[in-house]
């Protein structure tokens, strides 16, 4: 899709937020069947985050995020939480990080798994296409916990964290210049977690799949914007696993330096992980203004989301 509104938005503000405790590929080596180097080797990562909740997390970079823009909860009109880690069935983790936060709007929860954020980012597209001025947009997740820490196929991959932004309406064009956003139903066995129960995950398929819906979703959304790999300034990938990135991007024809990776110290924060992601890369000054950054995840369901967003909004001193 390309995107036709006659008001969009732009990112006035970011934050995240990771719990203290690391646990390092070595502390898996130490009591499970599992080695530091066919972890490193197999998924690019080296230590993830545990412990925190969705909702605590999911306040600290939201009032980051907020601190940063100059803005209180009294400024907020809505706030969208992607997880697929509540802390309550009922009611939505949204609703507690509004009460923390102050915020006076609509509040709910998007579960489209490590597709999460994405899909929100354009849900608040939309909600400020029909006239809502600024919306606190965060993808928060507690995997761990949703992850068997006996199970060496799946504790690995997972860890905790939250990243948040602060969107605000503009008369005309607004950053998101095309989206696709996508689910194949069929494939929800892949991963799934029943009620009450861990992951299963069924590790070769997903990565097969998820390889081919990142290369078709950011296909569609770069012809949508009428953009090459070429153009594109910065990818900014789910963070699942490194060789998924690196044969995703080989087949677009994408350079592994325009890609940005948190990864190695995050692991697998699902709705997390390309806020995570994208925040590390603004911060390190790899976002120049009118920069256009392709955001891809993929995730359970099976689910998947592309956009391209050409960066007019905030950006760190130094880089303009
Ligand atoms: N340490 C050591 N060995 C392990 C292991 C671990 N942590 N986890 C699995 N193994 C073993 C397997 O049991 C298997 O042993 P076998 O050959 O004796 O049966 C062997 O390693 C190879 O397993 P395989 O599943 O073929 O490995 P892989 O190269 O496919 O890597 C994943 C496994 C899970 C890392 C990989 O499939 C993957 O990343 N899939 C996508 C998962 C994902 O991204 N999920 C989230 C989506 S949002």
């Amino acid at each position: 899709m390309t995107t036709s509104t006659q008001r969009g938005a732009t990112i006035i503000g970011w934050g995240t937020a990771l719990p203290d405790l690391i646990v390092t590929n070595a502390d898996f080596e130490a009591r499970l069947d599992t080695t530091d180097e066919w972890i490193s080797e197999r998924t690019g990562i080296h230590e993830r985050r545990h412990g925190g909740t969705t909702a605590g997390l999911a306040v600290e970079a939201g009032r980051n995020a907020l601190n940063m823009a100059g803005l209180t909860g009294d400024d907020i009109d809505f706030i969208l939480l992607a997880t697929t880690t509540p802390d309550y069935q009922i009611p939505s983790t949204a609703s507690q990080v509004q009460e923390e936060l102050g915020i006076n709007g609509g509040a709910c929860d998007v579960n489209a798994a490590c597709s999460g954020f994405v899909y929100g980012l354009v849900q608040a597209h939309g909600l400020i296409a029909m006239g809502l001025k600024r919306i606190l947009l965060i993808g928060s997740e507690t995997l761990a916990r949703l992850t068997d820490q006996d199970d060496r196929n799946t504790a690995i991959l997972f860890g905790n964290g939250a990243g948040a932004v602060v969107l605000e309406a503009v008369e005309g064009e607004g950053q998101l210049v095309s989206f696709d956003l996508g689910s194949d139903g069929t494939a929800r066995k892949l991963l799934d977690a029943p009620i009450g129960g861990y992951m299963n995950m069924v590790g070769k398929e997903v990565f097969r799949k998820a390889v081919t819906v990142m290369v078709d979703s950011a296909k569609i959304s770069m012809a949508s914007a009428n953009l090459t790999t070429d153009d594109i300034a910065l990818v900014v990938p789910h963070q699942a696993n490194i060789r998924i990135i690196e044969t995703a991007c080989s087949k677009l024809g994408m350079p592994m330096d325009r890609v940005a990776m948190v990864l190695h110290r995050t692991g697998n924060t699902s709705s997390a992980s390309i806020p995570l992601a994208l925040v590390d890369a603004l911060e390190n000054g790899r976002v120049q203004r009118d920069d256009n950054v392709l955001l891809v995840g993929f995730g359970a369901g099976m689910s998947w989301a592309s956009a391209v967003i050409r960066w007019t909004g905030h950006l760190p001193e130094g880089n303009k």
